[in-house]
């Protein structure tokens, strides 16, 4: 039987960054379900933060807390501004080549929300792609693709690795550790900006056995999205565009967005995101993302990617506007564990990245904290399994209920777009307790049929997020609630 040391679910920045802390002495499995670039971390386009000093914790700890309506857990929170002291050095000195200006000097930029200029960036709007790259790079341990998790291996409180899809075989995989870092849940939704390996069956695996969920009603709804393209993937017109100047703007040029908050703008996303669409909805006007403030030259310098993909759809950036809408974009909540991504109760699992719920976004996440969050608090997951004592001998139990030949069933497809639809329409940027019911009962009426074992697990997440939506009757952060 082959087993090692760490099998980690997911190849993205918190997956990745974890492999480049584990010593070569250890066996360490990476396993993604298409190609390892099919992630979210790779379509990240604004930066990362980082504290830019001692002095600066305390207020980018103020600032995502106030975007997270003071829901965060403080201590997840001041251990994500202080590990970026050390975490950041790291990266760069590693070889991480975030923007500079010409004299060499690192360059930042500000988003909604924060009150200092403390995102780096890289290839201008790439980010993610950037440190994507950089992080498969420094990876020495072996990776694995089209590796489709299943089922987790567990027993009486321990995880001994997982059932999975290996190139279209059943596959078990044990493992002394197993680290999820399989991102969130946007598949769920019909407008969402995510990978579409993205689709939430991790967290559906854990609803099956017990492993608690927390703040799944804080779905996060990015502002400014292009929605107008056949793909699942919708593309994401990065919030530091608005952090360099962008203006929001309806059909005659007016920025209504000052309607809805004083910092028009540069409001929270939740804020920026539920203004836009009720404005959309009150109006019937679409709304559009405008540019033509900027100079030409330094647009495509600093947004080159975005210039690029526009281009090819017939914009001409700066000088054309472009119609938005916002759309799904991030899981404030997931699966729950400590600042270790420990999950309590249960031996050999940890949990890392967008997969986690740490507590440290609150109720919203502030803007360009993800891709920090996942070098944090991998990195913190390892440090906590290195430090374990390790048991040489282990008796491992027989799993023999295997889902590998029952995956997908044939409406499988049809239903998954209803239930995406439902998603949107119900458990979207603003609810109504009328519609949480409906599509409660949809997702149960739908778990009652024939469907394959996928399907299955999205359904079993989409439950999580409307029991909690229904559970919090009050607005807060991206939960949204209006009287029927
Ligand atoms: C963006 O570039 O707007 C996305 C950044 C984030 O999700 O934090």
């Amino acid at each position: 039987m082959k087993k090692y040391d760490v099998l980690i679910i997911g190849a993205g920045i918190a997956g990745l960054y974890a492999a480049m802390q584990l010593p070569k002495s250890k066996k360490v499995l990476v396993v993604c379900k298409d190609i390892p670039w099919e992630c979210n971390t790779f379509y990240a386009q604004g930066g990362m933060v980082t504290a830019l000093n001692e002095a600066d914790i305390a207020v980018h700890v103020e600032d995502t807390m106030a975007a997270g309506a003071y829901h965060n857990s403080q201590e997840a929170v001041e251990i994500l501004s202080r590990t970026s002291l050390t975490t950041t050095p790291d990266i760069i000195e590693r070889g991480m080549a975030f923007d500079k200006d010409e004299a060499g000097a690192l360059l930042y930029t500000k988003e909604a929300a924060h009150s200092v200029e403390r995102i780096l960036h890289a290839g201008g709007d790439a980010t993610g792609r950037y440190m994507h790259y950089f992080m498969m790079v420094q990876n020495t341990h072996q990776l694995q693709r089209n590796t489709l998790v299943y089922d987790l291996l567990i027993e009486n409180g321990r995880c001994y690795g997982v059932k999975a899809m290996v190139n279209y075989e059943p596959t078990t995989i044990y493992a002394e550790d197993v680290i999820i870092a399989s991102g969130g849940v946007g598949s769920l939704y019909a407008y969402n900006t995510n990978s579409r390996t993205v689709s939430a069956d991790i967290h559906g695996i854990c609803v099956e056995k017990g492993i608690a969920l927390a703040d799944m009603e804080f779905m996060q709804f990015h502002p400014t999205v292009f929605v107008d393209t056949p793909f699942a993937r919708k593309l994401l017109l990065t919030e530091a565009l608005r952090g360099e100047g962008a203006h929001v703007i309806g059909e005659q040029g007016n920025r209504f967005l000052f309607e809805y908050d004083e910092r028009g703008e540069l409001a929270s996303r939740d804020i920026v995101a539920r203004g836009i669409f009720d404005y959309m909805r009150k109006s019937g006007e679409r709304a559009y993302l405008d540019f033509s403030m900027f100079d030409t030259v330094w647009f495509e310098q600093r947004f080159p990617n975005i210039t690029r993909t526009f281009e090819a759809l017939g914009y001409h950036f700066p000088q054309d506007r472009v119609a938005i809408s916002p759309a799904f974009h991030y899981a404030n909540g997931g699966i729950k564990c400590d600042t270790h991504g420990s999950i309590s109760g249960m031996e050999g699992l940890y949990v890392i990245g967008e997969a986690a719920c740490t507590g440290v976004h609150g109720a919203n996440r502030l803007a360009s904290n993800s891709l920090l969050e996942g070098v944090v608090f991998a990195k913190r997951a390892v440090d906590h399994l290195l430090g374990k004592a390790v048991e040489k001998e282990r008796n491992i139990p027989t799993f023999e209920r295997d889902y590998g030949n029952i995956l997908h069933k044939e409406k499988d497809k049809i239903y998954k777009q209803k239930l995406r639809k439902i998603m949107w329409d119900d458990i979207g940027i603003i609810r109504t307790t009328k519609g949480l019911h409906e599509a409660k009962n949809f997702i149960y009426d739908m778990k009652n049929r024939e469907i394959g074992r996928l399907l299955q697990l999205r359904l079993n997440t989409a439950s999580a997020i409307v029991d909690a939506a229904l559970g919090r009757k009050e607005s807060l952060g991206s939960h949204y609630i209006e009287s029927d």
